[in-house]
């Protein structure tokens, strides 16, 4: 008997893999005996069997992946079949289910269970992992296969630090009326993997290479509740994306060496843009500033406007915004900021937080009452009734309310209140000075975060708000049409401005005549290769 988790193989019958312990056979939660995969109750004893439906529910691929994802897999199936991949695996399993199981009864057991795993495969495919196998009470992920993925760890990490976060969020709507602690342990490792056959269902067979599940399986058994567990290989694939700990090296089953993990404390707090600060000097683009600046004299007249900046990858889109952001020091103008990582897609509300963040003055090192006081008085403010906003921004910013507000509420009553307390800090905050509001990397919009725009766009005439959006070519924002809207196509710098970026660089750095003029033809006018050319010229 195969072990879906490791594939190692068991003796037939066996109910646990002696290999990573994952489960091999469904068994009767009631007296432990084997039962076939469709029973509804147990043969022995007639218990009912909870997981009967929890399987139906996700019994093939078909019926939990997304149409957008499976489309993918099934075009690139033939390509894919016999390839080795490097993919990032993550393991997650609910914590004390037995227990669980018997405070809540089967029925409302399993009720939760499918709860959960809507919940958690939802995320899994926000980031394009797919579900590889479901494993009594948690599930086995891929990332990177078999949809391609460059940065498939970073993917694997973010999906389970959501599912961790909305676990916590949700928490007292999956439990139900019957109490009891729901939390998962989340192993994750990163290494290759033999992709086999791809049935038209989307079951991907594949064989592990070394310990690539093997050491995320037996991560996911070491964590604690509500815990992430990366391998060294994930953490040098995700770089400082993420805040972790070091744990102590373990032992692990079936390696000689004590192997380091980490723990995952959260998103790295500074998602750095490429430079923090500019290293070249800032040449052209004198009009689009002087469009800018227009567009900001019009908001200041109480002619709200929204601009989208548009351009390829390293054409200067934040530069723009940073020399636009450099000459504000003279005005009277708030000028807030929110981005969207380069490495991946939505995170929720990811944007608007750094733009929450900023205008309440909350510094990382805030311990959440520093955050609560805060936000009651950015509030208080703008004179708005804190009672009503305060709970709904705690709420986004991951701070318990004290008052208890969001407890009786319905996910959708507390999504429209939130966006209906956003939408008002804003305009109450720029009718006592002017706000610039700027979005980078608009083209990853998430929705909630996409509707909160939307509504403040629409709100833009009578307010003193310029909104700023960068974002790539392909990237349509559905506003462009409004009578205030307007875009900054930026092109790549003329000849003599690239002249000017690189002769500034190279003159110090002593390069030859000719690698400069290499580096312009090669660069065709985009600062950013520009600069790159010269930085990889002058080595290490
Ligand atoms: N007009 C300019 N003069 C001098 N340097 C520039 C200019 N525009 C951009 N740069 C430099 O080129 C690099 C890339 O620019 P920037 O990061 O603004 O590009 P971007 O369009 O925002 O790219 P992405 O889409 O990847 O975010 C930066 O180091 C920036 O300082
Ligand atoms: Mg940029």
């Amino acid at each position: 008997m195969k072990c879906p988790a490791c594939q190692h193989e068991n003796r037939p019958g066996a109910k646990f893999c002696e290999e990573c312990a994952a489960a091999l056979a469904r068994a009767c939660p009631n007296c432990g005996s084997a039962v076939s995969d469709s029973a509804k109750f147990c043969p022995e004893c007639a218990h009912p069997l909870t997981a009967a439906s929890v399987q139906t529910r996700f019994a093939s691929p078909e019926s939990y992946t997304p149409k957008h994802l499976a489309e993918r897999i099934l075009t690139s199936k033939s390509a894919l079949e016999g390839e080795r991949k490097q993919v990032t695996v993550l393991f997650c399993d609910v914590v004390g289910s037995t227990s669980l199981a018997e405070r809540l009864g089967p029925e409302s057991m399993h009720a939760l269970l499918n709860r959960f795993f809507e919940l958690a495969l939802s995320e899994v495919h926000r980031y394009e992992g797919t579900i590889n196998q479901f494993l009594g009470d948690g599930f086995m992920a891929l990332f990177g296969a078999p949809v391609a993925h460059e940065d498939h760890a970073s993917r694997a990490v973010l999906a389970a630090v959501t599912i961790q976060r909305r676990l916590e969020e949700r928490h007292t709507e999956l439990i139900g009326a019957h109490g009891g602690e729901l939390s998962v342990r989340i192993g994750l490792n990163t290494g290759p993997v033999v992709v086999g056959k791809i049935g038209d269902n989307l079951r991907m067979d594949y064989t592990a290479v070394g310990d690539t599940t093997n050491l995320a399986a037996r991560l996911q058994q070491l964590a604690e509740p509500g815990v992430i567990l990366v391998s060294d290989a994930t953490r040098r694939q995700v770089g400082e994306q993420f805040r972790l700990e070091p744990l102590p090296p373990v032992t692990v089953k079936g390696k000689a060496e004590p192997v380091q993990a980490y723990r995952i404390l959260g998103l790295a707090s500074r998602r750095s843009p490429r430079w923090e600060r500019p290293s070249t000097r800032f040449v052209g683009r004198e009009r689009e500033l002087g469009v800018l600046s227009d567009l900001l004299e019009q908001a200041e007249r109480g002619q709200g406007q929204t601009v989208g900046i548009v351009g390829e990858p390293g054409v200067g889109k934040s530069r723009l915004l940073y020399e636009l952001r450099q000459g504000l020091a003279e005005r009277r103008v708030t000028y807030l900021e929110g981005r969207y990582p380069s490495y991946c897609a939505s995170i929720p509300y990811l944007p608007v937080l750094d733009i929450i963040r900023t205008n309440c003055g909350i510094v990382d090192a805030d311990p959440p009452e520093a955050v609560a006081d805060k936000v009651r008085f950015a509030v208080e403010e703008v004179s708005m009734d804190p009672q009503k906003a305060v709970p709904y921004l705690l709420n986004l910013l991951g701070v318990k309310d004290e008052s208890g507000t969001m407890e009786a509420l319905a996910p959708d009553v507390i999504r429209a209140r939130t966006l209906e307390t956003l939408r008002q800090l804003a305009v109450k905050g720029s009718q006592r000075r002017p706000i610039i509001f700027a979005v980078e990397d608009v083209h990853w919009v998430d929705r909630p975060s996409g509707e909160y725009f939307d509504s403040l766009v629409e709100n833009l005439p009578g307010a003193m708000i310029l909104f700023v959006a960068t974002y790539r070519p392909g990237y349509r924002p559905p506003w462009l049409d409004r009578s205030y809207a307007t875009q900054i196509a930026l092109r790549p710098l003329s000849q003599p401005e690239s002249q000017s970026v690189v002769h500034a660089v190279a003159s110090e750095n002593r390069l030859a005549d000719a690698v400069s003029l290499l580096i312009l033809a090669k660069a065709e006018g985009n600062p950013f290769f520009l600069e790159d050319a010269i930085d990889v010229d002058r080595g290490p």
